[in-house]
């Protein structure tokens, strides 16, 4: 083998190894032309922080750290139980420390339940605090009406809060599905926010 052909072969391998891997399960693309508008304004700032609730594979993690996250001093905090939830998760946890370890620097994980790790460190989770925050995890009602309370308050002014799954019916009882809880939250908080999208998101930002 030559060495230009080794090298070669070096770097393919090199490449791949940075490549993210992820399942067939993709809930993300379809929202990226959506986000790109929603969060230009953050592109490339220095001293973002960024909190994702529900991180699975690190597909969204990823794609901000890539595209948005870009300024060596902005980092992303992810929240997710992974295999604490279920075995099959093992594997989803390896392939999201797979997919970020190219940013490890600027992930920080709490591998536990969102409604515990957003009471844990009130040093952290400090009010005024994130620029930016989707809520991803439990999809049960209760679960994302805990989540978005708890997040408004450590969102800052002109801060983005992002729901996924407005329109998802896992269960035939529509009190256990998202809409419920975030039509619940709009209600109640009505007037602190600025209502920017409302489809299968639902995309605030804090006045
Ligand atoms: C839909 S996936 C997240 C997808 C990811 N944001 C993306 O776009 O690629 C939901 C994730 O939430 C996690 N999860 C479910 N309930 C949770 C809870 N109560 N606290 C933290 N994470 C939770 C699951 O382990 C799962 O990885």
């Amino acid at each position: 083998m030559s060495v230009e052909s080794l090298m070669q072969n070096g770097r393919s391998k090199l490449h791949r190894k940075r490549d993210p891997i992820y399942s067939p399960e993709d809930w993300f693309t379809e929202h990226i032309d959506n986000w790109k508008v929603w969060l230009n304004k953050f592109k490339d700032m220095p001293d973002l922080q960024f909190l994702e609730i529900g991180s699975y594979e690190g597909r969204s993690a990823r794609w901000l750290l890539e595209n948005i996250l870009t300024h060596p001093a902005s980092r992303i905090y992810c929240i997710d139980v992974f295999d604490r939830f279920t075995e099959v998760m093992t594997e989803v946890k390896e392939r999201f420390n797979h997919n970020i370890k190219p940013y490890q620097d600027k992930v920080t994980v709490f591998m536990r339940f969102s409604q515990e790790a957003l009471r844990a460190d009130p040093n952290l989770f400090c009010p005024d605090f994130f620029d930016f925050i989707y809520i991803d995890g439990c999809h049960e009602a209760y679960a994302v009406l805990e989540d978005a309370v708890l997040s408004f308050r450590v969102l800052k002014p002109g801060g983005l809060l992002v729901f996924d799954d407005y329109m998802l019916e896992t269960f035939g009882d529509p009190k256990r599905n998202p809409k419920l809880a975030i039509d619940a939250w709009l209600a109640c908080f009505e007037g602190q926010y600025e209502l920017i999208y409302k489809g299968w998101q639902v995309c605030v930002v804090k006045k």
